[in-house]
């Protein structure tokens, strides 16, 4: 049986996809949602994407959930993201501590909201693997229930330490750049080299390479990020099993070589 926490499924990034535009957050958000997504990942780092966010999650509020970040460098500022974070969401299912900034001051007040039961999930991320040490360091605290982090066949620094240390403790994880990264994607090969995974319901290479984090069964959660409706349909269809097995996986690494 899978026991993924969250998952396994296709989220939703929002760095640098809506800026102040609720009105293409809204089209890309309903998209999403009606494909069966379920959680939409944002920060306040990223300009303003969770206030554009904001109206349809308002609107389709028991059908999402919502996986934001506290981003900053004092108690005050962190207190000030969240109580705006409460009155755009009302609650936060996911909430994570952006780039490990003040994790170890920041963790006391966040935890009395989750024992209030406003928050679900506890989390940290970071998007540098000379972070990783930090980030498994506040795994082992065993106060975080989510971890985020880059993954995809280019970059897979996290399957040394942190996936297994995350299945170890059950920390559920949320990857990152899972088609490698905004302005640095994976070029999609011909798309007769994608011919033996068609009897994993994959079409396109996105799916391919969502498919290929998401066969880990480590993983459970994949947040491409994408302005295109289109793209958000077709990348939540790779939220469901059949998974790949090691020989498609690897065929999907060679391909993204
Ligand atoms: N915590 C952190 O430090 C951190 C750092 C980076 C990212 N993140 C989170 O992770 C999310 C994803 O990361 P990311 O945006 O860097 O990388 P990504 O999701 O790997 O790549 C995003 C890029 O892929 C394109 N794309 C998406 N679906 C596509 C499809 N079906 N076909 C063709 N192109 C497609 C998008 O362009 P189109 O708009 O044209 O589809 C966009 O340029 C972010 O939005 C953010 O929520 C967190």
């Amino acid at each position: 049986m899978d026991e993924r926490r969250l998952g396994p499924v296709v989220g939703l990034g929002s760095w640098q996809s809506f800026d102040d535009d609720a009105a293409l957050a809204r089209e890309v958000v309903a998209t999403t949602l009606d494909a069966g997504c379920r959680v939409l990942d944002s920060s306040p780092m990223y300009g303003g994407a969770e206030r554009a966010l904001s109206g349809v999650v308002r609107e389709r509020r028991g059908e999402v959930a919502v996986a934001t970040k506290i981003w900053a460098r004092s108690l005050g500022e962190g207190r000030a993201q969240y109580e705006r974070q409460r009155a755009w969401f009302g609650r936060v299912e996911v909430e994570q501590v952006h780039n490990l900034v003040l994790w170890r001051e920041h963790l006391a007040w966040l935890e009395e909201e989750r024992s209030a039961g406003r928050i679900d999930l506890l989390g940290v991320t970071h998007f540098s693997s000379g972070s990783f040490g930090e980030l498994a360091e506040a795994l082992e605290t065993k106060r975080f229930q989510t971890v985020q982090l880059p993954l995809n066949p280019r970059q897979r620094e996290a399957e040394r330490e942190l996936l297994p240390l995350a299945a170890k403790l059950g920390v559920a994880v949320i990857v990152m750049r899972p088609l490698g990264g905004e302005g640095s994607v994976i070029p999609a090969p011909p798309s007769d080299e994608l011919e033996p995974l068609r009897p994993f319901g994959i079409e396109t290479w996105q799916q391919a390479l969502l498919k290929w984090a998401l066969s880990d069964q480590r993983v459970d959660l994949v947040i491409p990020a994408t302005r295109n409706p289109e793209h958000a349909r077709a990348n939540a269809a790779a939220g469901s099993p059949p998974w790949l097995g090691p020989d498609e996986r690897a065929l999907v690494e060679r391909l993204a070589a």
